[in-house]
């Protein structure tokens, strides 16, 4: 698969996808949000992708939305910008429900649609000089896409400080509101990303992706209303092969082996 706007490059298991549009901070428009969701619909289906690292190239990690694409929409009706947005939508529900693990490697800036694909993702690194905002308000605009993700991680007392001000912060406040996992020197950034990714490869890809899928049935339920769910999660995942394996090794002191 060939794409104009992103960078895919694979290694076993690991793939390393680049926004590549630098030219605009990597900020998104319609063409590069078909592809990042082809790109996730086909990650949906591959069982020998174990571990993802999102990038941008050039200065930023990514400059959100486009401004100008979004700008020129006021030319389409009001359907034509329901249907436009949901695409967007779409996107970001693909990559949050990515079953490999996801590992943001954010560098200079993610803003708006920026940080929103930060929070679609499940680890997220950054330099420590990068910065981030939910700027929408200041452009008029508002995070609407990205808000059921960035709510997960950031919760609403944050967002209705981050989203209303549309202020810019920087990348330990990220850290501080659970946007961002982990922050490092410029010149440390790929080799936390690296370390990220060498824990990732080392669980049980079977249980990574059920692990991913139970916190998002699990989230904001009752725990009573779950218990169905959760009994019937660890009842299958127990007896399955990588279970299994997982639960011996460990009993006879050796490295699990995964995969069929
Ligand atoms: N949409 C469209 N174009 C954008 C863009 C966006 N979100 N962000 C940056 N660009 C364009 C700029 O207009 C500029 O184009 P030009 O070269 O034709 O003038 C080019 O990218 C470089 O931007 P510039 O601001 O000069 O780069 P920088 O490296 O100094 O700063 C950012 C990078 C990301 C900090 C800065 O571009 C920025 O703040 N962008 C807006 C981010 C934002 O608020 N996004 C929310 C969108 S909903």
């Amino acid at each position: 698969m060939s794409y104009q706007f992103l960078t895919v490059e694979r290694k076993g298991g690991i793939e390393r996808v680049t926004l590549n549009r630098p030219d605009v901070r990597n900020a998104f428009n319609e063409h590069v949000i078909s592809e990042l969701t082809t790109w996730a619909t086909r990650a949906h289906g591959d069982e020998t992708l174990r571990v993802v690292v999102f990038a941008g190239a050039g200065k930023v990690f990514s400059a959100g939305a486009d401004a100008a694409w979004m700008a020129k929409m006021a030319a389409y009706s009001h359907a034509d910008n329901v249907r436009d947005a949901r695409a967007g939508a779409e996107m970001f529900l693909a990559i949050n429900t990515v079953p490999a693990i996801v590992i943001g490697r954010i560098h200079g800036a993610a803003l708006g649609g920026g940080s929103g694909l930060a929070a679609v993702c499940d680890i997220v690194v950054a330099e420590q000089d990068a910065i981030f905002g939910f700027t929408e308000t200041k452009l008029g605009i508002l995070p609407a896409m990205i808000s059921p993700y960035v709510l997960q991680k950031i919760g609403a007392s944050a967002a209705r400080d981050l989203f209303l001000t549309g202020r810019r912060f920087d990348a330990t406040k990220a850290k501080e509101i659970g946007l961002v996992h982990d922050v490092v020197p410029a010149a440390g950034l790929d080799a936390a990303v690296d370390r990220f990714v060498a824990e990732a490869l080392s669980a049980s890809p079977t249980a990574v992706a059920r692990s991913k899928a139970l916190i998002q049935n699990v989230l904001g339920q009752p725990p009573a209303g779950v218990m169905g769910i959760t009994a019937d999660a660890i009842a299958t995942q127990r007896v399955s092969r990588e279970g299994q394996e997982g639960l011996k090794a460990f009993l006879e002191k050796r490295t699990p082996k995964w995969g069929a």
